[in-house]
């Protein structure tokens, strides 16, 4: 395997692209904005100097991981030589729907086509594709370059080749692969947004406010994070729609995302990426400040 396309130039998109840049593989990396593929490669760059500051690797690892880095507009042209593609486009049924048709259409028969989705159906991403068997899912953890794990999905047809194909290649990348089966949320999801949503359930019902809640966790359960910024950090909406996947997928109420995330998510307080959230954010600073909403 040495050719990989990468669709989806955002967050997890640069960060997939940055780890198998780094690991000598070519990447070609796939979006529909030229503006945001320029952008992309600007913050690959910047978190690879960070590693490179930090004595994590060698300038000439960036310069070559920088090196193997082609962009593409075109999904077409892009997937043709591809060994393997992951797809890290929006989180939207509809519009990875429409890529996995183009990718079956266009990428060669051999070709892996693995998505990053963290909570759509691998079998239904697949079923619009005529080849099920090569589809898998492959879900990296934000921060990409940092985080070590790799939820791998088996969708319902996934091919056992595939799959060990997919595990040895988490390897290669200096990541540890967690193979798991298709059902709402996989694993990851299905913990970590309960937990999420009973912490603004917790602020909701005035049990007690947000710096209390996140030190709790984050000092009682060794959490980098607690999990009010943490919902900050992965996006309000991206929450919000996880939950309602697990809600319709179970239709079980004990996933029904709270009344607040709701309203936050309906006000387009969508955390980090907005600039508010549980907290409010400003540029270029660090500090930790809880948003005027919620203050005491
Ligand atoms: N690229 C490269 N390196 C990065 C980086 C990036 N994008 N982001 C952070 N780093 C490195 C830093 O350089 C630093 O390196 P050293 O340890 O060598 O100094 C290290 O990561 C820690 O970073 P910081 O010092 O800036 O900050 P921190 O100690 O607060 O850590 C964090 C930041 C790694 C994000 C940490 O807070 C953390 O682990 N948070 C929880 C992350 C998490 O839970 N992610 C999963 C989210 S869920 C998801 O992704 C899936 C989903 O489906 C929703």
């Amino acid at each position: 395997m040495k050719n990989v396309c990468v669709i989806g130039a955002g967050t997890m998109g640069n960060g997939i692209a940055h780890v198998f840049a780094q690991c000598g593989y070519a990447v070609s990396l796939i979006d529909v904005s030229q503006d945001q593929l320029n952008k992309a490669i600007d913050t690959i760059g910047k978190n690879l100097d960070r590693q490179v500051s930090k004595g994590a690797i060698s300038l000439e690892i960036k310069e070559s991981a920088l090196r193997n880095i082609s962009t593409n507009t075109s999904l077409a042209a892009a997937v043709k030589n591809a060994d393997l593609i992951v797809e890290a486009a929006s989180e939207n049924l509809a519009v990875k729907l429409d890529i996995f048709r183009q990718l079956d259409e266009n990428a060669p028969t051999g070709c892996i086509l693995a998505t990053n989705t963290s909570s759509i159906s691998i079998t239904k991403i697949a079923s619009v594709t005529s080849g099920p068997e090569r589809v898998i899912g492959m879900h990296f953890m934000n921060p990409v370059p940092v985080m070590k794990l790799v939820e791998i999905i088996n969708g319902y047809s996934t091919a056992k080749e595939v799959t060990e194909t997919i595990i040895d290649l988490t390897r290669k990348l200096g990541k540890i692969p967690c193979v798991v089966n298709d059902y709402p949320g996989f694993i990851a999801n299905r913990i970590l947004m309960p937990m999420i949503n009973e912490a603004i359930y917790s602020l909701y019902e005035g049990v007690a406010a947000v710096e209390e809640i996140d030190t709790v966790m984050k000092l009682g359960m060794a959490h980098p994070m607690g999990p009010l910024q943490l919902a900050d950090f992965i996006g309000l909406d991206v929450c919000l729609s996880i939950l309602n996947v697990l809600h319709e997928g179970f239709r079980n109420p004990k996933y029904a995302p709270c009344p607040l995330l709701v309203n936050m998510v309906t006000a387009k307080k969508l955390g980090a990426k907005t600039g508010e959230g549980f907290y409010s954010y400003t540029p270029g600073s660090k500090d930790l400040v809880v948003s005027k909403r919620f203050s005491k």
